[in-house]
């Protein structure tokens, strides 16, 4: 069997490029792990720039997400007990948006059934060969019986621990990176939400952030040391110290409630370049990680797949081959930049076991500026509401 893009992947970047290409009249095939189910029960950020919310549209899938998204105009920093609000729309005149991934992820999965694409999914042993070749090729197993299927580009979509990007040589893949001491633990609950803003909190017990995935559904993480078991965690034990760690008048407001999900993900932040490898194209996960403070994590890989999708849409339909030699460099300078925006936000708001006093009495410093700065809180937020695609 042939297609012309191969797309290894089936979370947000995979099938909203596997859209964006059949919109396109481009042929793709889709291979994802998981089953659907899986898919769509994934709790993961949800915290959208505008331009990631105009790709969607574009892509089809906009429909329900302009229904049911929360618009927020600003975004609160609270330190020493004291809520401080940075007016997003009066600085930068934009907005982000609260939609769950797990919603695009079901938005995305619809279109696709609907549109009858070619998504296997429980696709076992994806490997990826040829790449340096005109006719790279993916194998794979379904159902325990070997497929083959040549493609003329492939697209790895498959995350952080996907196949793609093992299949690049180590001699020509650099990798950047940085661990973080601690983790986050989440739960979502259907409580109200304590404010109708996200509130990123600095305290000396740890950062704890309240955002949300509706009017009637909170959801809440805690800085947490990274080797934490979430078995730790019954439910009274998250909600009395997220209430240590929120000012007090948030503290009184909170409802608490039973969570519906509680899990733990590690801070990271990471770099593999170049993002192409021959006929091998990575986006989202698969090339780049951020800390979730600041939630770039989707929007970059919106972007990715933005660029991706242009190229090879300029590919097909005029013959150019110029966007796809500058896919990589060009999402590079994006996402080196939302990197560091992710690691000054999490230094910002953190507690670092390791840091010294002076690095504690710098970080303080730095928070009371913010406040005190129109221009430092425009540099956050340009950042927070997303740079311009350039
Ligand atoms: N074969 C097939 N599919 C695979 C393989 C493999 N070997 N390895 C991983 N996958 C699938 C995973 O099951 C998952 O559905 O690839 C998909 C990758 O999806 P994500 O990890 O969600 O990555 P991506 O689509 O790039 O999404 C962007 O940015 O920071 C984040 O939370 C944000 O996950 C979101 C993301
Ligand atoms: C979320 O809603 O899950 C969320 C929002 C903002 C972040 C991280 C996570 O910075």
């Amino acid at each position: 069997m042939h297609t012309q893009v191969g797309i290894v992947g089936g979370g947000p970047s995979g099938l909203l490029l596997a859209r964006l290409l059949g919109l396109a009249g481009i042929a793709t095939v889709v291979l994802e792990r998981r089953t659907p189910q899986y898919l769509r029960a994934r709790v993961r950020a949800g915290l959208l720039e505008q331009a990631t919310v105009d790709l969607l549209t574009a892509a089809g899938v906009g429909e329900r997400l302009a229904r049911e998204r929360l618009t927020h105009d600003g975004v609160e920093i609270a330190f020493d007990g004291r809520r401080h609000r940075i007016d997003l729309k009066g600085l930068t005149g934009q907005t982000v948006s609260v939609y769950g991934q797990a919603e695009i992820q079901k938005d995305l999965m619809a279109a696709h059934e609907a549109a009858g694409s070619n998504v296997v999914y429980e696709a076992e042993d994806v490997s990826l060969h040829g790449l340096t070749t005109d006719r790279p090729r993916l194998r794979y197993h379904q159902a325990g019986a070997a497929q083959e299927i040549s493609c003329d580009f492939i697209a790895g979509c498959d995350g952080f621990h996907g196949v793609s990007r093992q299949a690049i040589p180590q001699e020509v893949i650099r990798i950047y990176e940085r661990t973080y001491p601690f983790a986050w633990l989440g739960i979502l609950s259907d409580t109200l939400p304590v404010n109708h803003e996200l509130i990123y909190c600095n305290h000396e017990r740890g950062f704890a952030l309240c955002t949300m995935r509706s009017l009637t559904r909170s959801r809440y993480y805690l800085q947490v040391s990274a080797d934490e078991d979430v078995a730790d965690w019954p439910d009274e034990r998250f909600w009395s110290e997220l209430k240590r760690r929120i000012p007090a008048d948030a503290a009184r407001m909170l409802e608490t409630g039973l969570s519906l999900e509680k899990s733990l993900a590690q801070l990271r932040s990471f770099v593999a370049e170049p993002m192409r490898h021959g006929r091998l194209f990575l986006a989202g996960d698969a090339a780049h990680i951020v800390p979730p403070t600041g939630a770039k994590g989707l929007n970059l890989a919106a972007a990715d797949v933005r660029f991706l999708s242009e190229a090879l849409i300029a590919y097909y339909q005029v013959g150019r081959t110029d966007l796809l030699d500058g896919y990589s460099p060009r999402c590079l300078a994006r996402v080196w930049k939302a990197q560091r925006f992710s690691w000054w936000m999490t230094a910002l708001t953190h507690r670092f076991p390791e840091a010294s006093a002076f690095e504690r009495r710098a970080q303080a410093a730095e928070l009371s500026y913010l406040i005190a700065s129109r221009a430092a809180q425009t540099a956050l937020a340009e950042n927070y509401v997303g740079l311009p695609i350039a």
